[in-house]
């Protein structure tokens, strides 16, 4: 027997888990002190309430002969892709329900489409991201590189024409940096793709904090993008799902490479591979658009974008550089002091018992920021500004 080789150039653990580790440690050194949990961007209010009814009646449903269901359709049921499909069509975007794949979650597909590129791909991905699209490249022995973000491109890397890649990673909203992809600036990346016959795996879990009209809530608003994008997106963040799992991943049927719908390959691979997720779960995710529904978990978003809005008057009250905030649950801080990301965030949980990411665990450009996230508790989060706001100012 061999491993996988390619694990061992892994970090010795995953970011969240490592910033968890730490802040478990301090606490049990230290359990008199109240710690103010804003690192990772799971969210804190409950499901809604017609997400819920929807769950009860559909439990019932399965504790009835007649209404039992089995094995569900392995891309999800039609019920749910159509109201996927409806909600496309409200930002413009026409799709067919079978280029529609209900998941159990953004981080399963961005992981899982891997299977049906070839291992000779080119790679780019941006600098700092999301730690799951280089782990999940580097666990295969791809080949990586990357599109340099900073302050001088305020974390929105462009093509670079020099640069050729065959599989392109684009988070926007973005995570970590909370910087958000203008239509014109998505229309440079699909024309990118387009002439260098690559396709782009757009990472639109954080749409649904978008609020203005001009920004594209899809890849989709874009035209071509069909022809060379995959779309993946979740209810985590959306509707409160990071327990409950539910996604859905767009693959359009115009996006074919020598000859081949891709989206015939991914529905080769679900079937294979994947099981569905539980009739149980899709028909709460069904209700969440539902006209009451959406009312429901825009305001549960509302709630978290209050909190982003706090987090982005203390960051100005105390002169620190910043990107996010604004259609996005993060805020992407400066260190203070010129810290290093980890200097910083053993300082701030010493300090002022806050925790947050540090920025270097999202790649090497993260290095030196720090993210906050806006999905904790409302008075939670005003506390950790005040906190903050007495260490730094
Ligand atoms: C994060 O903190 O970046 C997210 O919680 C990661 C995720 O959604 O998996």
């Amino acid at each position: 027997m061999k491993i996988n080789e390619h694990y061992l150039e892994l970090e010795d653990s995953y970011l969240f888990s490592t910033v968890a580790r730490k802040q478990r440690e301090y606490q049990q050194a230290h359990p008199e002190k109240k710690v103010i949990r804003l690192s990772i961007g799971d969210v804190t209010l409950p499901l809604a309430p017609v997400v819920i009814k929807a769950m009860e009646d559909a439990v019932k449903e399965m504790g009835s002969k007649a209404t039992f269901r089995g094995y569900g359709p392995e891309q999800g049921y039609d019920f749910l892709r159509e109201a996927v499909q409806a909600y496309y069509q409200g930002h413009g975007v026409s799709l067919d329900v079978d280029e529609i794949f209900i998941s159990d979650g953004a981080k399963s597909d961005l992981g899982n489409l891997l299977d049906i590129f070839s291992l000779d791909n080119t790679v780019m991905i941006p600098n700092p991201v999301y730690p799951v699209y280089q782990d999940t490249n580097i666990m295969l022995g791809r080949q990586v590189i990357y599109a340099e973000a900073g302050e001088e491109n305020g974390f929105l890397p462009l093509p670079d024409p020099a640069v050729k890649a065959d599989i392109v990673y684009l988070c926007s909203p973005n995570n970590p940096t909370g910087a958000v992809y203008s239509r014109e600036q998505l229309a440079a990346w699909v024309d990118y793709a387009k002439k260098n016959d690559a396709v782009i795996l757009y990472d639109a879990a954080y749409e649904c904090f978008i609020r203005d009209d001009e920004t594209p809530h899809s890849i989709f608003e874009i035209e071509g993008a069909k022809e060379c994008a995959i779309e993946v997106c979740s209810f985590s963040k959306t509707a409160g799902f990071t327990g409950t799992r539910c996604g859905y991943t767009v693959v359009p049927m115009a996006l074919v490479s020598g000859g081949t719908p891709l989206n015939h390959l991914w529905l080769r691979r679900q079937t294979t591979k994947f099981n569905g997720v539980p009739y149980i779960v899709q028909r709460g995710a069904a209700a969440v658009f539902t006209e009451e529904g959406q009312m429901q978990v825009r305001e549960a978003v509302d709630y978290y974008r209050e909190n982003a809005k706090i987090m982005v008057d203390g960051m100005k009250k105390m002169g620190i550089w910043f990107t996010g905030g604004v259609n996005s649950p993060y805020i992407w801080m400066k260190c203070p002091g010129g810290r290093t990301s980890w200097e910083f965030f053993d300082y701030l949980l010493e300090n002022a018992g806050v925790v947050g990411t540090p920025g270097s665990g999202f790649g090497r450009n993260g290095e030196g920021y720090f993210r906050l996230t806006a999905f904790g508790d409302q008075a939670e989060t005003r506390e950790a500004m005040e906190r903050m706001i007495a260490l730094l100012s």
